[in-house]
């Protein structure tokens, strides 16, 4: 894989011209459990196998995708809300990123991003469909008008979690009862045990019986790996030398793709929808 270490990337064409693309959404029921870190790992891993794709930051007054790649956008999704209903464009509003993937950045202050609604944002969403192969959500945490508009657009649910302590659990237990609630299939929603391993008193099998369902992922914790990617504005996935955080999300992003088994095309149920 060619990893993109210098400042200019070919700027990616659509694999999957014509159709619309899936929007995988990052969501989580508590706070900093690696969302972000998630989402903007996702992307650099996905435009290194070729797939055109746009990272949106929803997490609108308090965004932090800008912040992990080291890039300050000329325009928001503020500017987007601020263009003519009928004349709104996503492509006038993205920032291209070295690492061959774009970025539609959240907006830059709170009452910027306090302002923004749901038309707006499911709008926005339907546009990058045309445009990439990939589009994925970085959010924030809980529940809202905006969040739910956002799981009608999602393809793949990405709900990251810590185990760290009891009431991060209770509150990852009622977001997937919410989910249920709200009817969103359940196979479309992958748990994330991020940070495993992590210094903790509370076991996985005991939280998975809690939940009533297993984790479908497991990254490590390498807090030291992921300040020094945030700290050079760079995707862990992207470096060279070997990381078992970096493996870890890009066979995620192999398993969710179905090119596992066979690296020549999609074999899982992503691979169905672009039949
Ligand atoms: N796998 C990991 N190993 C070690 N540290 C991690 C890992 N994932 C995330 N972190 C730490 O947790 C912090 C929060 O991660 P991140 O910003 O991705 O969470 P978030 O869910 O997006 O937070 P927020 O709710 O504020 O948007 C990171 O800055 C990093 O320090
Ligand atoms: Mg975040």
């Amino acid at each position: 894989m060619v990893k993109y270490m210098n400042n200019q990337s070919p700027r990616i064409k659509r694999k999957n011209e014509g159709i619309k693309g899936s929007v995988f959404t990052f969501f989580s029921t508590a706070s900093a459990v690696g969302k972000t870190v998630l989402a903007v790992n996702y992307a650099a891993d996905l435009a290194e196998r070729g797939y055109k794709v746009c990272l949106a930051d929803l997490d609108l007054q308090f965004g932090d995708v800008c912040n992990y790649l080291g890039i300050t956008p000329e325009k928001t999704l503020f500017d987007y809300y601020e263009q003519e209903d009928n004349q709104r464009d996503t492509s006038t509003c993205i920032t291209e990123i070295k690492f061959g993937f774009d970025v539609l950045a959240a907006p830059l202050e709170v009452d910027e991003g306090f302002i923004m609604d749901a038309e707006t944002i499911v709008q926005a969403i339907n546009q990058l469909r045309d445009d990439y192969d990939y589009v994925l959500l970085d959010t924030t945490t809980g529940f809202t008008g905006i969040t739910l508009a956002i799981l009608e657009q999602t393809d793949v649910l990405y709900l990251p979690c810590v185990v760290d302590f009891i009431p991060s659990i209770k509150d990852l237990k009622i977001g997937l009862e919410t989910l249920h609630k709200l009817q969103f299939d359940y196979q479309r929603v992958r748990l994330i045990l991020n940070r495993n391993k992590a210094e903790t008193q509370i076991s996985t099998k005991d939280v998975e019986a809690l939940l009533g369902r297993p984790f479908q992922y497991f990254i490590s914790n390498d807090y030291q790996g992921i300040m020094q990617s945030i700290k050079e504005a760079k995707p862990v996935v992207l470096t060279e030398s070997k990381n078992k955080l970096a493996d870890e999300i890009s066979d995620m992003v192999s398993e969710e793709l179905g090119e596992k088994e066979e690296s020549g095309g999609l074999t899982g149920w992503l691979g169905s929808l672009f039949k």
